[in-house]
């Protein structure tokens, strides 16, 4: 694909690190807090068995399309299908602002994530759960936590794709894989932690006998694939449009669905043998990670080092979500408005955690103001994960496999010297497979919400 701005645009070193930072964008509070609660309670080893498919299935072929698309163009997400066809630009449109007002929410959270390692190293108590319920609702310091969480993700963006995620990726993955496996260690070491372990990985066999309960895991299992790849937000195009063109993408491509998966399944291992261990309740979201893990921490011998490392851990997984969707906003205006990055990432930047402010403020003085009963975190939340990244999708689907054409798919694919060897599975699955699935997932989430 032909077009002027290539000289100015960064690009990753080679495959290691742009493995690391398209990982580090999936891997994120979806692994550690929805996926081990509900795997364990849709299924356990059977609702892993159907993550593993849909992986496969699903994860795999829409990343590694996101990918090709990003690659052969070498542009933001509305400029790589613009290029392609304009009357798809829509899709660009559509990926950017899911990216944009889920780093105004996204970056809230991962202020609370600051705020517990700040507790932790001041010696602070974090095991008080209604102290959660009460930080969260309050109207100063949440919102000064997000502003630092947001300002260090502009710091590592403005460094640039090389200097700033790149590195900043190939660091610290590594060492949330390292912090984890610590924290699996003691955790699946500890007395009874074994019921943690059997609510993680037994299959819930009577789920067979239940075709509603099936549906509903198998449902589950679909979402949770997508959310936790960060499919239909533009990263994977982002990211793969700073990719050489000798990269071998379907390679890259499975790594990261693997390490993402890996991730999900020690975050289980980490963190249910624990909640058993101590007696409590297994629970998922904020609640499983600010108010019944630092329970569990502090009653275990070195629960303090265990909780920071835990916490720190959530925090990289945060941050190297937050840089990626920065980026895939950032990248739009330095490539169409020639936009300095430092511009482009402090403005942009700046906007989102002006909204943020309001999302955290949601949660407390401004709990009134409410968009069809949800609040307006919340209604951030649903708009981006039930709406616009299934629409994001499968219209990426839709375009990829009937518009583009599975044939500049393979030759952007083949152009590190490598046949394209699972292109007819590729090709009937993003034909015709994801696009009925993702339109499963679009209906069943809007219905039991
Ligand atoms: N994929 C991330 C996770 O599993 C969640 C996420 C979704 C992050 C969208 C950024 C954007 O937690």
């Amino acid at each position: 694909m032909d077009n002027k701005k290539k000289p100015s645009r960064g690009h990753f070193t080679g495959s290691l690190g742009f493995i690391m930072a398209a990982a580090g964008s999936a891997i994120g509070l979806g692994n550690l807090w929805k996926f081990p609660y509900v795997a364990g309670i849709s299924g356990g080893g059977l609702f892993i068995v159907f993550y593993l498919v849909f992986a496969l299935i699903l994860g795999i072929p829409i990343m590694l399309s996101e990918m090709a698309v990003g690659r052969n163009t070498q542009l933001n997400a509305i400029g790589a299908f613009r290029s392609i066809n304009k009357k798809w630009s829509f899709v660009g449109v559509i990926e950017i602002s899911c990216a944009f007002i889920i780093l105004s929410y996204y970056s809230v959270v991962g202020g609370w994530v600051m705020k517990y390692i700040g507790s932790y190293l001041t010696g602070a108590s974090v095991s008080d759960p209604a102290a959660f319920d009460t930080f969260v609702a309050s109207p100063v310091q949440p919102v000064v936590w997000h502003l630092l969480f947001m300002a260090v993700a502009v710091l590592v963006v403005i460094g640039g794709v090389q200097k700033g995620i790149e590195t900043c990726s190939k660091w610290l993955l590594p060492l949330l894989f390292v912090l984890l496996i610590g924290v699996v260690v003691r955790a699946v070491t500890l007395p009874g932690a074994f019921a943690g372990l059997r609510f993680l990985f037994v299959p819930d066999t009577s789920l067979l006998s239940d075709p509603k309960a099936l549906i509903n895991a198998v449902v589950l299992a679909m979402g949770q694939v997508f959310f936790s790849l960060s499919l239909g937000l533009g990263i994977a195009i982002t990211y793969g449009s700073y990719l050489k063109k000798d990269t071998n993408i379907t390679k890259d491509t499975c790594t990261v669905v693997g390490l993402d998966t890996l991730m999900a399944l020690l975050s289980g291992m980490a963190i249910m043998p624990a909640v058993f261990s101590f007696g409590m309740e297994p629970t998922g979201g904020p609640g499983l990670i600010f108010k019944t893990l630092p329970a569990v921490f502090d009653s275990m011998p070195l629960g303090r080092i265990f909780g920071l490392a835990f916490f720190f851990l959530v925090f990289i997984a945060a941050l190297t979500s937050a840089i990626a969707l920065l980026e895939v906003v950032a990248s739009f205006f330095i490539d169409t408005f020639h936009w300095k990055r430092r511009t482009a990432t402090l403005v942009m930047g700046g906007i989102m955690a002006a909204i943020g402010v309001f999302a955290s403020l949601s949660m407390g003085p401004l709990a009134g103001f409410t968009i069809g009963s949800m609040n307006l975190f919340d209604a951030m939340g649903f708009l981006t994960d039930k709406i616009l990244m299934p629409l994001a999708a499968l219209a990426t689907c839709i375009f990829v496999g009937h518009i583009w054409g599975v044939g500049n798919v393979t030759s952007e694919v083949e152009r590190c010297g490598k046949r394209f060897a699972i292109r007819r599975a590729y090709s009937f699955l993003i034909r015709w497979v994801a696009p009925v699935l993702i339109g499963i997932i679009f209906v069943m989430g809007l219905i039991s919400n």
